[in-house]
């Protein structure tokens, strides 16, 4: 018998961004009809990053409430999952590193593969704390889903970070074994490092969805997973969240049960809330869906939940996650919802010129408009390098200048005076739609 401690997820919380786009703003604009937004593909709005927004400062922002928390001593290892990467070499996570103020005792990696990253990510913490009960892995999944313009996918933008701190004896559930793997080499989704937005085959991606889903459970089954009956609900990755529909209607007649609209509610309908509202997250929508579930009225207690994770190109698993009893006291229910509430909306146009802004490749010293509700923003680039800077009324919980060595210390510095006349020379700042620069 093992006498292995039980290792899941004892903290979670999700940022998004500070602005949104409204599917129905989107619709008056497209011609498309509203009701194939939030009917047909399951949306109603957007999360849209801010100019002063990236992967590390979303990261960042959702992280620090579980450091808060937690403190960082029991952190030996950061899995930084991502398919909106911002370099070719150095990993994200090292910038959240010292944003976080983390110990330098630790090791940093980044992992990629389409939507799935996170869950390699969560296998690899698990293995990890397995190897020593005393030590836990922060992984953070954060992704800005940024499609063409007036393309099939843009109406399933959207963008978000979530933050899971995976140790032994978890607060909130524990993972748990066996998973059902799947892998097949398929062009249904893939961005080419040269571009900025993914090329999509939109119809073949649902397809391949659904046929790792079939893959996955079979696998899960074959190696003595759960029957379907013990699941008390799904978490599906949610690209759009009709997908979590179809996908369920698809496994009730996988295991040969009669799909009716009732039982695919009953499985699903509490884990698509938070997706909704912010749309594609990449390798953070299924922890969304997990974080939704767990922050509506269900009572989760020792009930256990399916999750599947699908990511394009296209690796996929199935898993299980058996929730703590006295889960509830260690959720971040309000934060997410104001998380959601908070976002500025924008106007279309608004919307327009911020998906046209791409950072200089020049070199030259670039500062951004300070936008972003959150602690931590990207202050502007110069010489190649991103500046990350903290909110300075809450630097307390941002030790990230200190971290600095001299010369990019005051580098930092010098870029937080330089923000006033910055704000100035942007063109787009001020424009209607775009939200007040904010002040600190
Ligand atoms: N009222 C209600 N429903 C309506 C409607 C109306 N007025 N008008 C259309 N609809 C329905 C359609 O019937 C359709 O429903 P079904 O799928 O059930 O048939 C749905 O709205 C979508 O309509 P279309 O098929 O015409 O939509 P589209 O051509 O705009 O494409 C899409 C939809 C393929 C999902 C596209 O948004 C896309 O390419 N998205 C990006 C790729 C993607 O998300 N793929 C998902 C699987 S891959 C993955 O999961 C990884 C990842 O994160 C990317």
């Amino acid at each position: 018998m093992s006498t292995d401690p039980p290792v899941g997820i004892h903290d979670l919380n999700f940022a998004t961004t500070s602005l949104v786009l409204t599917h129905d703003e989107l619709a008056r604009h497209t011609g498309a009809n509203p009701a194939k937004y939030r009917h047909g593909i399951g949306q109603t709005s957007m999360s849209i990053p801010a100019a002063d927004e990236d992967i590390v400062t979303l990261a960042a922002n959702a992280a620090a409430p579980v450091i808060g928390r937690h403190g960082t001593d029991g952190i030996r290892t950061l899995l930084f999952a991502t398919e909106s990467g911002i370099d070719q070499s150095k990993a994200a996570g090292v910038y959240v590193h010292r944003l976080l103020g983390l110990h330098r005792n630790v090791r940093v990696v980044e992992l990629k593969q389409a939507c799935y990253g996170a869950t390699a990510a969560l296998q690899l913490a698990r293995a990890l704390v397995l190897t020593d009960p005393d030590q836990q892995v922060l992984v953070l999944a954060s992704d800005i889903a940024r499609y063409d313009l007036d393309s099939p996918g843009e109406a399933t933008q959207g963008a978000a970070a979530a933050a899971l701190l995976i140790a032994a004896r978890p607060a909130i559930a524990v993972l748990n074994t066996p998973s059902g793997l799947y892998t097949r080499d398929v062009m249904d989704f893939w961005r080419p490092t040269y571009r900025s937005t993914p090329l999509v085959d939109g119809k073949k991606s649902v397809d391949t969805y659904l046929e790792a889903l079939t893959a996955t459970w079979h696998d899960y089954r074959a190696r003595g997973g759960l029957p379907f009956e013990k699941l008390r609900a799904l978490c599906y990755h949610q690209p759009f969240t009709r997908m979590a529909h179809k996908a369920h209607h698809h496994l009730l007649k996988t295991v040969g049960t009669t799909p009716t609209s009732q039982a695919v509610i009953e499985a699903i309908g509490a884990t698509t809330g938070y997706n909704e509202a912010i749309g594609n997250s990449y390798t953070a929508s299924v922890h969304l869906a997990l974080a939704s579930l767990l922050d509506s009225d269900a009572p989760l207690d020792g009930e256990t939940i399916g999750l599947f994770s699908y990511g394009s190109g296209s690796v996929a698993e199935f898993l299980t996650a058996t929730v703590v009893p006295g889960y509830r006291t260690a959720l971040r229910t309000g934060a997410h919802r104001r998380g959601i509430t908070d976002r500025t909306p924008l106007t279309y146009d608004a919307y327009r010129a911020l998906h046209g802004r791409l950072l200089p490749t020049d070199g030259r010293e670039h500062l951004l408009p300070h936008q972003t509700d959150g602690t931590y923003r990207l202050a502007g680039v110069n010489a190649h390098q991103r500046l990350y800077t903290a909110t300075p009324d809450r630097s307390s919980q941002a030790p990230c200048e200190d971290q600095y060595d001299e010369p990019r210390r005051n580098e930092v510095r010098a870029a937080h005076s330089r923000e006033a006349t910055g704000h100035e020379r942007l063109a787009q700042h001020g424009r209607p739609g775009f939200p007040p620069t904010r002040s600190g």
